[in-house]
């Protein structure tokens, strides 16, 4: 009879479960949040599109809102390369903001392909209460040259296409757009009144009372002769040696993936006339390396090339390379930069007694996208158990890698990252366990094999005096 009291429990708990499923289901969408107002800035001036987002939220429903939706079209998903939130309080000169998680999420039923990140609110907003968000994101490969083709004298012209609204699941009650351009040199633009333009500012709105999923596309034409600076692949080797030095060597090829060029490169028009001719060409670029560098060269397949400058002072040191042709659109180029930097700097020691590398994800390279980023770590021999602290979604795999004189080879952490933009470098860590008495093993082994060497010699000489006698 002892089973009865139980089963009686687990019926009594299944009824209780039923219903509270039935209250779930019966009561219409619990946090119904709208956007009281919204301040959306595009920033056309790069190649490399910025967007601030100001966003009043308001929870208009019957139950707290843990959580904020951001919308974009299918079209912008694949360019996004890093969407980032903060709660705002106080106003003006007090203001101070609280950075939120965002991640990206998969919703079944957004209408023509919208896809979504998630905003987690730090404490659930209650019912009739509103929050400031401002969300910053960017987006890559998004302004598409027209024409396609420009000639050594043209400027280069670009397309950018969004929506004259901010696409969004909530209701805006009030809004606008402000579209940022590098000039003044605005080609054309949709209109969807009201829409101003004076200056480098094209203003979209104040439109009001948009419902969920308001979309109305925009197509801006305009000029934009910076350099679309493109690293297709990027690797970045970091050799750290408990000797005193981590030895930098980072391989790239670039593209300039702004307007194709047409025609025959005239270098002397392009010497004589710089202001009218290849205005969007690139003929230096800027590295950004770590103060206290030493070492430094600039190479490619051909050879060493001396054109680069080193301007180092107690906060940073500015590398100016120069490659052996000016890039047009469409030109690519590969190349090595290397250099030395003191282990003091990036290497230190954690509370539990690891060791860790403190170094900067990203590009050195000024306004430049990845496409694709590796950095290989490479620990001294004989490290263990290497774990890698990134502040955003990273691929990591381990493997290992022999130079002379290694005898179980060196473990090397591989870190690789899609899409990555200048907002990208901000420090990482790479965490290992690390027994100093490996550092012996080198000078040992050479030790042992000169010593061999000798007594073979000692040997050798013995025995042939021997045979001589
Ligand atoms: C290139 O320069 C570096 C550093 O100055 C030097 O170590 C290297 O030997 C040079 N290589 C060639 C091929 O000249
Ligand atoms: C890493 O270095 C940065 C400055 O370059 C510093 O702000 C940060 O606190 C360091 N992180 C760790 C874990 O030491």
């Amino acid at each position: 009879m002892e089973g009865l009291p139980r089963l009686r429990l687990a019926l009594i708990f299944s009824v209780v479960a039923y219903l509270l499923v039935l209250v779930r289901s019966s009561s219409p969408s619990s946090p119904e949040l709208q956007i009281v107002s919204a301040e959306r800035r595009i920033d056309l001036t790069s190649h490399i599109v910025r967007v601030y987002l100001t966003l009043k939220v308001e929870n208009n429903g019957n139950s707290p809102a843990s959580e904020v939706l951001l919308a974009f079209p299918p079209t912008q998903i694949d360019h996004i390369a890093l969407v980032k939130a903060a709660a705002v309080f106080g106003k003006k000169k007090k203001k101070s903001y609280l950075p939120l998680d965002v991640n990206p999420t998969d919703l079944p039923d957004g209408p023509n392909g919208t896809k979504y990140f998630c905003i987690l609110l730090s404490k659930p907003l209650g019912m009739g209460e509103s929050i400031t968000l401002e969300v910053f994101y960017t987006l890559t490969h998004s302004l598409e040259p027209f024409p396609v083709e420009i000639s050594q004298s043209e400027t280069q012209l670009v397309y950018y296409r969004d929506g004259a609204a901010i696409l969004s699941p909530y209701h805006i009650k009030q809004q606008i757009t402000l579209i940022k351009t590098p000039s003044t040199k605005v080609e054309s633009f949709t209109r969807v009144e009201p829409v101003y333009h004076a200056g480098t500012e094209i203003k979209y709105g104040p439109y009001s009372e948009h419902p969920p999923y308001s979309f109305s596309p925009i197509l801006v034409h305009f000029e934009n002769d910076n350099p679309f600076a493109v690293v297709e692949e990027l690797v970045r080797e970091l050799e750290i040696s408990h000797w005193g030095s981590i030895q930098i060597t980072e391989h790239y090829k670039l593209v300039h993936a702004g307007a194709r060029h047409k025609g025959v490169f005239s270098r002397v028009e392009y010497q004589s006339r710089p202001s009218f001719s290849g205005v969007s060409s690139f003929k230096l670029l800027l590295a950004r390396l770590p103060p206290r560098v030493h070492s430094v060269y600039y190479r490619d397949e051909i050879g060493n090339i001396s054109s680069s400058h080193l301007r180092t002072d107690s906060r940073k040191s500015e590398l100016e390379i120069e490659p052996r042709y000016p890039l047009f659109g469409g030109w690519k180029t590969t190349f090595i930069i290397g250099y030395g930097l003191p282990l003091q700097d990036f290497l230190f020691e954690s509370p539990d007694g690891r060791r860790y590398l403190n170094f900067t994800f990203g590009c050195p390279l000024a306004e430049t996208l990845v496409d694709k980023l590796t950095i290989k770590v490479v620990l001294p021999e004989g490290s263990k158990n290497p774990s890698a602290a990134v502040p955003f979604p990273v691929e990591q795999h381990l493997e290992t890698k022999y130079s002379y004189l290694d005898v179980v080879g060196r473990t090397v952490v591989v870190l690789e990252k899609k899409n990555v933009v200048p907002e990208h470098n901000s420090p990482f860590q790479v965490y290992y366990e690390f027994n100093p008495i490996f550092m012996l093993a080198e000078p040992l082994m050479l030790a042992s094999v000169f010593f061999l060497f000798f007594m073979a010699c000692v040997a050798y000489l013995h025995v042939d005096v021997s045979i001589r006698k």
